[in-house]
């Protein structure tokens, strides 16, 4: 027997009997005041229309020179949107508000202190600190059109200044989530080569200052250690004058941003005309191997799908008060807190902190204070507000009109919560499903147009063409009750361009499986592989089922497996390692490491042992929630460990047949050793969803 044979599940062979729900149609009030509620916008987006449909969201911009040509498919699959044509990112996010309306507030930042003030940024200042920092990168760093730059930075007004700054010189940012380690900051420095690092001393989560520079010292060893060199760390004060952290500052690298910045007041720089197919920023991401992908963005295509889907899908009008909960450091952020919101000139709320603090009301409150009235936020998010806190929306007077859901599946009875004590009945839900690699989203409901489905993201958004295959390229048909893999059959603007540094990993990752012909340059020859699973229903709604790589997604972050198992393989004593996902309640999917140990290793503080070495390489995101060290692993004949056994034992699910394996007999003392000691600790079985089993049954084998 083959190991595809052994350890497989075809994602097509399930057939999947969900329930289905039932319709929510969008409030009046919300409709009459859409930017589409027009249903002729449909007709604007047919697959005949396909690509210049795409032109109404790159007219949204202002370009120093128009395209040429719309779409090149010279190179597939490396498409150029946009092509011959010029502009600047910066210029379209702050100058030309500013030049309109300069008091117009374009931030609004809250610090998680309740007893610090709310920071008003207004289009006019934001220009201001925009030019200065500019100025600072290009005459202190000598920082070029085409560099990279890597920002460590956390949730503070500074870090879009960074940005745009970046933007208006055609510099590269590559903003690393501050919760990610110094390690695996470090890890990103070198594979962008970047060789100026931005960060900050500290910042405030649930209620304390967290030393973060110190961080940035960890990451230039393991950059330094990559062949990447260092010369400049800007280190912004989050209390300019007052130094939060432990760390020295080592003296002709270590620089803080307040003591330099007064050398640039009152500079002026003018934005760089860049190529629309000019990059403009990495975001990393993980991938079945331990390496990260650094998803590359362009200039033009990116800006304008995220400013289009903004205006459409997040409904934004330049006097709403946005409010989108998600990190800076993801590219949720990215594309839907900083560059579409701004694109359109509406006022973003950055908030500093977590959401319960110091209590359960805080979101209600902030957005009761600031007039939000468009909220953004993840289902692991609500899941929590809800359990902290189920009475406390209706507490505050504040209204939405439209709110979002995004990063993982929404369980219907979460989702219903959102829609009446959240929205107070009063808001639309847009369920949007997308991802890293695709700038934007590629599927929701129009959120005037098409009814709400509690569970579903909805049909695709404009100008997405998705499709179900199975594991053979056939197609899945809406309807049939069975999954597959969803794939987009065109190219759209917001896509990424390449993996950074990496081409062919992103032929092989993205395009290889559905590719019908390598020499083709038709677009139709290449389906975009999302690496998700999902279920497309008679009415052509989409259900996301999860990922079918070997990709854990906790609380909406992507964690790999490999990199899970790299870092527990770092500790001298393991000798194997196998991370597997547990279903939470609140944070959707948490890890679980098994390991086993090298012959006559101590094996004393193992445990501790993995989970500190996890920190220390990714983060304390990824941090499990039990470390298991078992005597021997279920492997197959080959001696790849079934992730799907162990998976099985952790969620108290049938370990199904383990006669093909080369050592049945260690499953069941495994599941014996860790079933009873949850019991111990008091992690009680729990009832799995259809959706789960499949979801552990598909868990590949590791190396
Ligand atoms: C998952 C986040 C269900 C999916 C924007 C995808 C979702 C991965 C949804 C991308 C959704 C994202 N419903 N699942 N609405 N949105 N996902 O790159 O598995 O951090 O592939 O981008 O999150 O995560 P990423």
């Amino acid at each position: 027997m083959t190991d595809s044979q052994e350890t497989e599940v075809s994602e097509a062979q399930i057939a999947v009997h969900w329930r289905e729900e039932e319709y929510y149609q969008p409030p009046p009030a919300f409709v009459a005041q859409a930017n589409a509620n027009d249903p002729a916008i449909f007709d604007r987006f047919t697959e005949d229309k396909f690509p210049g449909c795409f032109t109404e969201y790159a007219d949204l911009l202002t370009w120093d020179r128009r395209w040429d040509t719309v779409l090149d498919t010279s190179s597939p699959p490396f498409w150029k949107w946009f092509v011959g044509g010029r502009l600047n990112a910066c210029y379209n996010c702050v100058d030309r508000h500013a030049q309109a309306d300069p008091g117009k507030t374009a931030v609004i930042f809250v610090p998680e202190l309740e007893s610090d003030e709310v920071v008003r940024v207004s289009y006019g200042d934001l220009l201001r600190q925009v030019s200065e920092f500019a100025a600072l990168l290009r005459d202190f760093c000598g920082l070029r059109a085409g560099d990279r730059v890597t920002l460590h930075m956390p949730m503070v007004p500074e870090l879009p200044v960074v940005m745009l700054a970046c933007a208006r010189l055609g510099v590269i940012h590559s903003q690393v989530f501050a919760g990610f380690s110094g390690h695996a900051c470090g890890t990103r420095i070198a594979d962008s080569g970047s060789r100026v690092l931005i960060t900050m001393d500290g910042y405030y989560r649930a209620g304390a200052m967290l030393d973060h520079k110190a961080k940035a010292d960890e990451a230039l060893e393991e950059a330094a250690r990559q062949g990447q060199e260092v010369d400049k760390v800007l280190v912004w004060r989050r209390r300019p004058g007052e130094y939060a952290s432990q760390a020295p500052m080592q003296a002709g690298r270590d620089f803080f941003v307040d003591e330099i910045l007064p050398r640039y007041a009152g500079a002026t720089v003018e934005p760089v005309s860049m190529d629309a197919t000019a990059p403009l920023f990495l975001m990393y991401t993980s991938g079945t191997t331990g390496r990260p992908k650094g998803a590359q963005h362009s200039t033009g295509g990116y800006l304008a799908y995220v400013t289009g889907t903004s205006k459409y899908y997040q409904d934004i009008h330049p006097d709403d008060v946005y409010w989108c909960m998600a990190d800076i450091g993801w590219i949720t952020g990215h594309s839907y807190i900083v560059y579409g919101p701004l694109a359109l000139g509406t006022t973003t709320v950055i908030y500093e902190g977590v959401p319960n603090y110091p209590d359960a009301g805080r979101p209600w409150r902030i957005a009761q204070q600031l007039g939000v009235n468009i909220f953004h936020t993840s289902p692991t998010s609500i899941r929590m507000l809800r359990k902290v806190g189920p009475e406390e929306p209706k507490k505050y007077d504040y209204h939405f009109k439209h709110m979002t859901t995004v990063g993982e599946p929404i369980e219907p009875e979460v989702w219903r919560w959102y829609h009446s004590e959240v929205g107070k009945g009063e808001a639309v839900i847009v369920d949007t499903w997308w991802q890293t690699e695709t700038g934007g989203f590629l599927g929701s409901t129009l959120p005037a147009l098409q009814p709400m489905k509690p569970g579903s993201c909805g049909p695709a958004v404009l100008g997405i063409y998705p499709v179900i295959y199975d594991e053979d390229g056939n197609q899945v048909p809406a309807g049939s009750g069975r999954a597959g893999n969803i794939c987009i059959r065109n190219p759209w603007p917001g896509i990424m361009q390449t993996i950074w540094g990496q081409p062919e990993r992103f032929i092989d990752v993205y395009y290889r499986k559905y590719n019908k012909d390598p020499q083709s340059t038709d677009w139709r020859d290449w389906p975009y592989f999302a690496g998700d699973g999902a279920v497309q229903a008679a009415d052509g709604y989409f259900r996301i089922l999860g990922r079918v790589d070997d990709v854990i997604n906790v609380a909406g972050h992507r964690l790999g497996t490999k990199e899970l198992e790299s870092a527990a393989l770092t500790g001298p004593e393991v000798a194997e390692a196998a991370a597997v996902p547990v279903m939470d309640d609140i944070r959707g999917r948490v890890v679980e490491m098994y390991v086993s140990l090298k012959p006559g290793a101590p094996g004393e503080g193992a445990e501790e042992k993995v989970t500190a070495a996890i920190e220390t390489e990714i983060g304390k995101i990824a941090r499990p929630k039990n470390v298991w060290v078992v005597a021997d692993m279920p492997k197959t004949r080959s001696g790849k460990i079934m992730r799907r056994v162990i998976a099985s034992v952790s969620n108290f699910a049938d370990v199904g047949d383990v006669t093909t394996l080369a050592n049945p007999e260690v499953v069941e003392s495994i599941r014996r050793q860790v079933q009873s000691a949850k019991l111990a600790k008091g992690e009680l079985p729990r009832e799995l969803s259809e959706a789960e089993y499949e979801e552990i049954s598909r868990y590949g084998a590791a190396e």
